[in-house]
């Protein structure tokens, strides 16, 4: 079993993250989206992964190297324009050759990751492809479902008597709620669905439509409902929900949830509030621990341990990157502030604050997300009134 990871396309409606940034590549627990899928592959057992990467190659190439950090070993291949997932499927079955694949987007989260669903797959179909039991026509892939409130927005899949009928992307009228999640597994007969297909009015090759090729020409398709939240993080508010999802996942302790990964010893974790006045707290690293001058901290916070605290409350779960600053400031729940962040003077909550931002005296920041170098300060000459310099695609709500 082999792995593709999609981690190219455009990312239009991240904009403006995505005009400098690759949109897998947005930390959400202050790490990159795409780590978790990285990670979720290598805990199913793959260790060849292909990943495909489009116009910001090289941000992607530097942020994931050669894979050996994640323990799996990586192939890059450049898609010139995003013409679609099976578009990057056709690209890719040189490398993929022979061999049963997963195909994972870059840009979903799934908590549980792919172990089982991959496992299924495999011992349900014998080294030629023929299913062992329950069907009678080769299995050719496996889907993985999730019931959603706005279907119209994914590919979603109709069920007739348990199994797989009808696929369609993103229909204006869904039959069905079952969302199609960004996780499928596949044998080579997908090489040849992908040739056939045309572009759909989007102008892209689309796996749902290679899929339902596979269904009419006598193939069968597996299925199987996500256990554990899934979230695709096209949107701003989704990356938002990432980061909740991925912050309370830290606070029922689930390891895979940690930011800085492999950095564990450079994490310091207050369950139940730290403070220089209670130093009974529990601390991993007592030698390392972030400076808190007078600062509280309740709940569970992952503070790096060069960050520093200054007379601010901060509400967990939340987690604070190298060297940031926070001062006279609270920090509320479900924040995530990367490395080198300033927050002063500031309250804010349930938002993500990219490396090297600066948030000063603004008297309350709730469900933002403020991307790199980003200075957000309250006017101190008069007359006062809102100065902004804002990025292309940006949105404010004041
Ligand atoms: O997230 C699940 C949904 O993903 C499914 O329900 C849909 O059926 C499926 O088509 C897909 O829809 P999206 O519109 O969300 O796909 P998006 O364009 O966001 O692309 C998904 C990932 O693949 C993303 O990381 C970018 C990458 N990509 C996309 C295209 C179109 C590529 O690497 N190359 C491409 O050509």
């Amino acid at each position: 079993m082999k792995a593709l990871v999609l981690a190219g396309g455009t990312g239009s409606r991240l904009r403006p993250l995505t005009h400098t940034s690759a949109k897998q590549l947005i930390p959400v627990g202050n790490k990159p989206i795409l780590f978790y899928a990285l990670e979720s592959i290598a805990e199913a057992g793959i260790v060849d992964v292909v990943v495909v990467v489009g116009d910001t190659a090289d941000e992607v190439m530097t942020a994931v190297g050669d894979g050996v950090d994640f323990g799996i070993r990586v192939t890059y291949l450049r898609q010139e324009q995003p013409l679609g997932l099976a578009h990057a499927v056709q690209m890719a079955e040189e490398y993929l050759g022979k061999d049963d694949f997963l195909m994972f987007l870059g840009d979903n989260l799934l908590r549980d990751g792919v172990g089982e669903f991959v496992r299924d797959f495999s011992t349900q179909v014998d080294a030629a492809g023929v299913m062992k039991a329950g069907h009678s026509r080769p299995l050719s892939a496996s889907i993985l479902l999730s019931r959603v409130e706005e279907p119209q927005y994914f590919g979603v899949a109709e069920l007739e008597n348990g199994r797989v009928a009808r696929l369609v992307e993103k229909p204006a009228q869904p039959r069905s709620h079952f969302a199609l999640v960004g996780a499928y597994l596949f044998r080579p007969a997908i090489f040849a669905a992908v040739r056939a297909i045309q572009p759909s009015l989007r102008g892209e090759l689309e796996i749902t439509d290679a899929i339902q090729w596979l269904l009419d020409h006598g193939h069968d398709v597996a299925w199987r409902e996500v256990s554990g939240w899934w979230k695709d993080t096209g949107k701003p508010e989704d990356v938002l929900d990432a980061n909740r999802l991925v912050l309370d996942g830290m606070v029922s302790g689930r390891s895979g949830a940690m930011p800085d990964r492999g950095h564990a010893e450079n994490l310091a974790i207050g369950a139940g509030g730290i403070s220089p006045k209670s130093p009974s707290q529990p601390m991993r690293d007592a030698e390392r621990r972030p400076s808190l001058a007078s600062s509280r901290v309740f709940g569970r916070a992952f503070v790096h341990p060069t960050a520093q605290l200054i007379r601010s409350v901060i509400r967990g779960p939340v987690v604070i990157g190298e060297g940031a600053r926070i001062e006279d400031a609270y920090v509320g729940p479900y924040t995530s502030i990367q490395g080198g962040v300033t927050v002063r003077r500031t309250e804010i909550e349930n938002s993500i604050v990219l490396a090297g931002s600066i948030v000063e005296d603004i008297s309350r920041l709730d469900g933002c997300l403020i991307g790199k170098r980003a200075k957000i300060t309250a006017a101190s000459a008069r007359p006062k009134g809102m100065r902004l310099i804002v990025g292309d695609d940006s949105r404010c709500e004041l």
